[in-house]
């Protein structure tokens, strides 16, 4: 199964970070959301994440250049009906995703691969929804794309041997380190980080120590990079609340019980990096 051309649904934290992986990998990629906004926020991260690697020459100015010029955007799903692969990193809602990949099925050619980079959502009731299930299949891709060197690639019950294997390639082809998981509630990684996050939570909602002590101790006494608390901004509270809710949901032990904090943070609108405010301030 070659793969050349690529598109993402989704120009939002993860979606950009993923049309940016490809596309600094030789890759053409089709960028697609619902609006031209959304597209221009989309493409104005990719230009101030690729200047960042330059400036660490990480990345040439021509390399960039080239990147850059890889990228074509579009508003409707549509526009990629001639791709080889598309990767859905749509907001994190079933509803939403189910509808995309019917749309999908009917939309792009029957040996296309469609990838969904859900964070916790069943790619077996994903690919349910689709025509010719058997190429569907997750690329689950962390959070900043350009760094972290992980993608969990989730199979259905129904993914074929084939696609498995080409999206294990294609993962190599953009830098990432490819590891097989099985279809489950949050996979591997969340299963294991989220909660870790929602235990910060709790510990903060207590008064257990200040949000900066929190993160401190994680980072000095665990070795963590970042603290619990500064991670769930850098996610979104939006997706760490819907994550708990999905391993509680699916899991159905009271111990995934999201912390009633992190669900008024997300009520009030306080989703973290994105929105300007989460456990810290980015104005
Ligand atoms: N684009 C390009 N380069 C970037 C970048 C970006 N968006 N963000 C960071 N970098 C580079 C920097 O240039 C820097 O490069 P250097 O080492 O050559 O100087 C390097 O990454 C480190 O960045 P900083 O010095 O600015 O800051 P930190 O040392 O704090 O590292 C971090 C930032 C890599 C984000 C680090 O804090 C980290 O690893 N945090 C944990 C991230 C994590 O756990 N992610 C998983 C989230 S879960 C997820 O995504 C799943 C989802 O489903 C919820």
């Amino acid at each position: 199964m070659n793969v050349n051309s690529v598109g993402v649904i989704g120009a939002g934290t993860m979606g950009h970070g993923i049309t940016q992986a490809f596309a600094t990998s030789g890759y053409d990629v089709r960028m697609v959301d619902v609006s031209e906004d959304a597209l221009k926020r989309g493409l104005a991260a990719i230009e101030k994440s690729l200047e960042r690697m330059v400036s660490k020459d990480k990345l040439s100015a021509e390399d960039r250049d080239a990147a850059l010029k890889r990228i074509t955007t579009a508003t409707g799903l549509d526009s990629l009906a001639d791709c080889d692969l598309v990767v859905e990193a749509a907001t994190e809602r079933e509803s939403l995703k189910l509808d995309i990949f019917r749309q999908l099925g009917e939309t792009c050619r029957a040996d296309a691969i469609l990838a969904s980079n859900t964070s916790s959502i069943s790619l077996t009731r994903i690919a349910a929804a689709t025509a010719n299930p058997e190429r569907v299949v997750g690329m689950h891709f962390f959070n900043p794309v350009a760094v972290m060197r992980l993608v969990e690639v989730v199979r259905a019950l129904q993914t074929s041997e084939a696609v498995l294997e080409a999206v294990h390639e294609v993962a190599k082809q953009v830098g990432k380190s490819p590891v097989p998981v099985k279809d489950s509630p949050g996979f591997v990684v969340n299963r294991i980080l989220v909660p870790m996050i929602n235990e910060a939570v709790f510990a903060y909602a207590e008064g257990l120590a200040s949000a900066e002590d929190i993160d401190t101790v994680m980072k000095l006494g665990a070795n963590h990079p970042i603290g619990p608390l500064a991670l769930a901004d850098m996610i979104g509270l939006d997706v760490c609340l819907e994550v708990m809710k999905v391993l509680q949901d699916g899991l159905g032990d009271p111990k995934y019980r999201p912390a009633p904090l992190l669900q008024q943070m997300v009520d009030a609108g306080y989703l973290g990096r994105k929105s300007g405010q989460g456990f810290y301030s980015y104005n």
